[in-house]
């Protein structure tokens, strides 16, 4: 497991303040920062609650790294809830959950299909009551769902823009609002919410209604950290760069509803946009970027004991800079927090 977690850095929970671990040069001189074997070990012998099994919740886990992550965590040994809209049992999602049986035999997983869609509160607050019944706990909620678009900003119609919106920021609070009392009502607990590295790295044209959905999603992570600590809810948040095989990020991606402005767009100055962005994109990340490593390291931040789990964890195959710009707005809100004599919200605090 040597290098698979990068972090730009870790908070000092004594003074309060983000301290840049060792910098390591990877390849293509990405500046970023090495989390391997040792710390891990290291943690483990301060800690408490590694190896304990946890009840998770993960959304959007028909795909990608939300599904990669569910699996994972099962075979970890953890009791996980891989939710997804199943949009009735002859939906595109009855065969995944099928699959998820399948797999929970074979690898004797205690791994179960559950059906939420955030775009519903209904539908969340019965999937986490169900869950909570089912194992009177829940411990960590993975946010993963989301509905991702590519092409113009001006081509999109407000009501796309609301749409995205609505699932990757809204659908995490509809998430959070019905999940929290119980973590809160525990004392300890965890949320993992997977960002992206084009809220604060190099961020190419045509994904600005996904890009913007996405910045929301990761200041509410921000803000929420602070307020859940003194409740004994650490966060982590993943960053991951673009990962061209493995999700459906590109496939099911939205495209303009105005095809009259796109086609603007596409004949006018910027004809040539779109072809020399993917082009490029494309040649930028390496082709074998494996999404599993993001999904390990979900499963890698979840046993790592409570308390020091890493705030921001970064996975940019295309090293586009989010490791180094998420470092100082990190060190930002430390600081900021520090000076106003809140420094203490910046690590959970350990109840009971
Ligand atoms: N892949 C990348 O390169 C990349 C890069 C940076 C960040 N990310 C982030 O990684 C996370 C996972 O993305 P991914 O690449 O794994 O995407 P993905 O393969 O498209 O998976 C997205 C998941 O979200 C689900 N979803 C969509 N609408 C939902 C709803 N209303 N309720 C519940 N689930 C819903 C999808 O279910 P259906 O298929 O049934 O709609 C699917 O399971 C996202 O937060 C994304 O922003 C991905």
């Amino acid at each position: 497991m040597a290098s698979r977690i990068f972090r730009a850095g870790f908070l000092d929970g004594r003074r309060g303040r983000y301290r840049p671990t060792d910098l390591v040069r990877q390849r293509r001189g990405h500046l970023s920062v090495r989390c391997d074997e040792a710390w891990f070990r290291e943690q483990s012998k301060n800690g408490s609650d590694i190896g304990m099994r946890k009840i998770i919740v993960v959304t959007g886990a028909s795909n990608g790294f939300g599904r990669l992550a569910s699996n994972a965590l099962a075979r970890a040994g953890h009791t996980v809830y891989a939710s997804m809209p199943m949009r009735e049992t002859t939906g595109r999602n009855a065969s995944r959950a099928a699959e998820v049986k399948a797999f929970a035999r074979q690898h004797s997983a205690d791994l179960h299909a559950i059906e939420l869609d955030v775009a519903s509160q209904e539908s969340v607050n019965a999937a986490i009551a169900e869950i909570i019944s089912r194992n009177n706990q829940l411990d960590v909620v993975v946010h993963s769902a989301n509905h991702t678009a590519y092409g113009p900003a001006e081509a999109f119609t407000p009501e796309q823009l609301a749409q995205l919106y609505d699932t990757n920021v809204v659908g995490a609070q509809r998430v959070n609002r019905a999940a929290l009392p119980q973590l809160r009502k525990q004392g300890q607990g965890l949320l993992v919410w997977v960002s992206s590295s084009g809220t604060r790295g190099g961020t190419p044209p045509y994904l600005g209604p996904y890009f913007a959905a996405k910045a929301a999603m990761d200041a509410l992570a921000v803000s929420y950290a602070g307020e859940l600590a003194r409740w004994g809810i650490e966060t982590t948040i993943i960053v991951p760069g673009s990962f061209t095989k493995g999700t459906n990020y590109y496939a099911h991606s939205g495209r303009p509803a105005d095809a009259v402005r796109a086609e603007e767009y596409a004949d006018g100055p910027t004809a040539d946009i779109s072809e020399i962005t993917l082009r490029g994109l494309a040649a930028l990340g390496p082709m074998d970027a494996d999404p599993q490593a993001v999904a390990d390291a979900i499963v890698e931040v979840i046993d790592t004991p409570f308390g020091s789990r890493p705030f921001r964890v970064h996975f940019e195959p295309s090293d586009d800079g989010a490791a180094i710009v998420n470092g100082v707005a990190d060190r930002a809100r430390a600081e900021l927090l520090q000076l106003i004599g809140l420094e203490d919200i910046l690590k959970p605090t350990i109840i009971g």
